[in-house]
């Protein structure tokens, strides 16, 4: 990719993040910017869960006085306590979305969703007031019906396909994508229905997270041939998919000690250099060639399509120049107490490198 080398882009949107509170967030937000984004979609799984406007707009308080020059957009954790008077509440004060967890998949959603039917009426309010559906595309492991971590997102998209068919003006995201099965569902419906893409999942298979707990997440990453579909799907110049990071920053403590591994890759600081990095070894072993990765495919994927897609104006006017300098991915970030460590995904390995 060294035609990209000096390249100007927008600044990066990263239409899926997570920020947490407390210590973890004072970390983590001051590198969004480093990562050559300047908005993110921030998720709602704190604890306790973010489900009320009120809660949604003092954390994004919080968030924008931690980085001024980052748009914040807002989601709230769809949850029994959300009624269609929410919904009306949500749109009016610009809340983005509203992020659906299954029950139990993943970090914080033990307050997830179990059935879809009771939301029927939250959704028709959601359709009719254009707030978006963040959907977490998991079943929860059930092995007797033979669902795993592996087969957990394909065996989501009937459900994908039959919210669609209800609520047909519905704005859905699939969100972080792991699956050719996914990429296909979400080009089967009609321009409302979009899917989000992570960085690490174009990069990593199951075999990397089978023995590296900095590499696991939810969804897990796929075989090879999915990981394939999505590499494909970014450089296709289909505004369906954009980029959404799932950065999920943990404590170094929670994963690699401890009896349960906490699900997540911490990429925030490195984002758009994580998305070159991995088209780069993309067409480094010939599964694309270095011109489809041009300058304007790159700029739909991690700004223009979900900026369009979310009603945004290319923000601030800012931009980005990419440059091969030979960076590497620091081994950790910590806070000045040194009692908060984070490890950020591809420790130690070469990396792109951009400014603003
Ligand atoms: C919390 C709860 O139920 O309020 N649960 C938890 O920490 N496991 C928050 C949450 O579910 O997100
Ligand atoms: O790996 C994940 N981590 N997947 C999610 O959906 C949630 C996230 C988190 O919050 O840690
Ligand atoms: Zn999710
Ligand atoms: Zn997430």
């Amino acid at each position: 990719l060294d035609a990209l080398n000096g390249a100007k882009l927008p600044a990066s949107a990263d239409f899926h993040v997570h920020l947490r509170d407390g210590k973890m967030m004072e970390l983590v937000v001051p590198t969004i910017r480093k990562g050559g984004v300047n908005t993110v979609f921030v998720m709602p799984n704190l604890v306790p869960p973010v489900t009320t406007v009120k809660h949604a707009l003092e954390y994004k308080a919080k968030l924008e006085s931690l980085e001024p020059n980052v748009t914040f957009l807002m989601s709230l954790y769809l949850h029994p306590s959300i009624t269609p008077e929410t919904v009306a509440e949500a749109a009016k004060a610009g809340i983005a979305g509203i992020k659906s967890y299954p029950a139990g998949v993943t970090t914080n959603s033990s307050s997830g969703v179990l059935s879809y039917e009771s939301f029927y009426p939250v959704f028709a309010e959601m359709e009719s007031q254009n707030v978006v559906l963040n959907l977490h595309g998991e079943c929860p492991s059930d092995h007797d019906a033979g669902i795993t971590v592996l087969t957990a997102e394909e065996r989501f998209l009937p459900t994908l396909l039959d919210l669609h068919r209800r609520f047909p003006k519905l704005r859905i995201v699939l969100e972080h994508c792991t699956t050719a099965a996914a990429i296909d569902a979400v080009k089967s419906c009609g321009p409302n229905v979009v899917g989000t893409i992570t960085a690490h999942h174009l990069r990593i298979v199951v075999d990397d997270w089978a023995g590296d707990p900095f590499c696991f997440c939810k969804p897990v990453a796929k075989t090879p041939a999915d990981r394939d579909a999505l590499l494909r799907a970014v450089v296709s110049s289909d505004p369906k998919f954009f980029f959404g990071s799932d950065s999920a920053p943990h404590p170094a403590t929670a994963k690699r000690g401890g009896d349960k591994v906490a699900a997540g890759v911490f990429t925030q600081p490195y984002a758009t250099q994580l998305v070159l990095d991995a088209l780069e070894a993309a067409v480094g072993r010939g599964l694309l060639r270095a011109d489809e990765v041009s300058n304007e495919r790159l700029q739909g994927f991690l700004g223009d399509n979900g900026r369009r897609f979310y009603g945004l104006d290319a923000e601030r006017n800012e931009f980005i120049v990419l440059k091969k300098a030979g960076e590497i991915v620091q081994s950790s970030l910590q806070t000045p107490d040194g009692e908060l460590e984070v490890t950020p995904f591809r420790k130690g390995e070469k990396t792109w490198s951009l400014a603003f």
